[in-house]
């Protein structure tokens, strides 16, 4: 049997790169290997992928030369950082450069990068309809993302940019789901006006990710946007109704009052959704239902998500 092509996948024991291990390691066939690359190869998490199949390595975003050692030999490398681990633009800035000079040394063959829009290209700093945040940015945990585009195709490295989207798994983890009003009553909060989210299921960006890596070089060079739906927040509440079998209306508030909400990154989170209004036509049209089923014809539309993770979406 020819040898197997290796991807090396940062944050594998997280959302993405997790759905990226299990979908090389559930296509035995599909001649490709999965490194699984963690801080802490002894975590349960770590321990799993490796029943799964997975090779696990140690490697830290923070240190260059432990991700030169775990890119070594690989053919691909999927690349993310972790805003929401230390709120620090200027950290993810780093840790993609530290991820496209370990994917130089190493001569990967093919790197996607898990990026996001620089919104000052549509939202310069001039721009009043939202603050400026943390000095110089809009939305921090996209701004760094975007801006770090280019650190990859400096190094004249054969670079995918996946544009990525919210996750309707927020609803479980991020305490984004219906939450019960003083009448008692589910309501799904979101500042989206009459406006379209891009949602996905986290599980399918790994999905989608290896279906680039399985077209060979066919994307290097460009930007892939995906997503599993473009709906709105009353389309939303629609399918929680129907999937809880409980009313859930939707409560349109508008981005001051959801920065003003006081949790932490509630004023990045509202400058996002205000983004995502603003530039709805760009933000859909950019991520492509039609490529993303094309890559992963699994690919999960909101109710199928629903149905399926329905009683893990804690309503408060
Ligand atoms: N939530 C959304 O809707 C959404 C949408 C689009 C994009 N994003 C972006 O997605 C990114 C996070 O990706 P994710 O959701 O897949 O992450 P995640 O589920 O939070 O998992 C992160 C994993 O990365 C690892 N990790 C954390 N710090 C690390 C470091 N310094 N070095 C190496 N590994 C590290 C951790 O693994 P170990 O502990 O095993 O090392 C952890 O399991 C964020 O930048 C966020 O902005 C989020």
């Amino acid at each position: 049997m020819a040898e197997k092509r290796i991807i090396a996948v940062v944050g594998a024991t997280g959302a993405q790169g997790g759905g990226l291990v299990r979908a090389i390691l559930s296509d035995q066939r599909g001649g490709f290997g999965a490194r699984a690359l963690t801080r802490d190869v002894n975590s349960d998490k770590a321990k799993a992928l490796a029943k799964l199949g997975a090779e696990v390595v140690a490697a830290d975003v923070d240190d260059v030369e432990s991700l030169r050692r775990a890119f070594e030999g690989a053919y691909g490398a999927y690349c993310v950082t972790f805003f929401w681990a230390h709120f620090s633009p200027e950290r993810e800035l780093a840790n993609a450069t530290n991820m496209a000079q370990a994917a130089k040394q190493a001569g990967i063959e093919h790197v996607i990068w898990s990026t996001l829009e620089d919104t000052r290209k549509w939202v310069p700093l001039s721009d009043n309809r939202m603050p400026t945040l943390m000095g110089k940015y809009k939305v921090p945990h996209f701004d760094a993302k975007g801006e770090a585009d280019h650190v990859f195709t400096d190094l004249g490295l054969p670079v995918t940019f996946l544009l990525t989207t919210f996750y309707w798994d927020n609803f479980i983890y991020f305490g984004m789901g219906p939450k019960k009003g003083p009448d008692g009553k589910l309501a799904l909060t979101l500042p989206m006006g009459d406006k379209r989210l891009s949602g996905i299921a986290a599980e399918d960006i790994g999905r989608c990710a290896y279906g680039i890596f399985k077209r060979g070089r066919e994307f290097a060079g460009k930007t892939v946007g995906i997503a599993g739906e473009h709906l709105t927040g009353a389309q939303m509440a629609a399918a929680f109704t129907k999937a809880l079998g409980q009313e859930v209306r939707y409560n349109a508030v508008p981005p001051e009052v959801y920065r003003n909400f006081g949790f932490p990154g509630a004023q990045d989170l509202g400058n996002m959704f205000q983004f995502y209004q603003d530039f709805d036509e760009y933000f859909c049209g950019a991520r492509n239902l039609e490529v993303a089923r094309a890559l992963n014809p699994a690919l999960q539309t909101f109710d199928a998500w629903l149905a399926q993770n329905k009683a893990r979406i804690p309503l408060g």
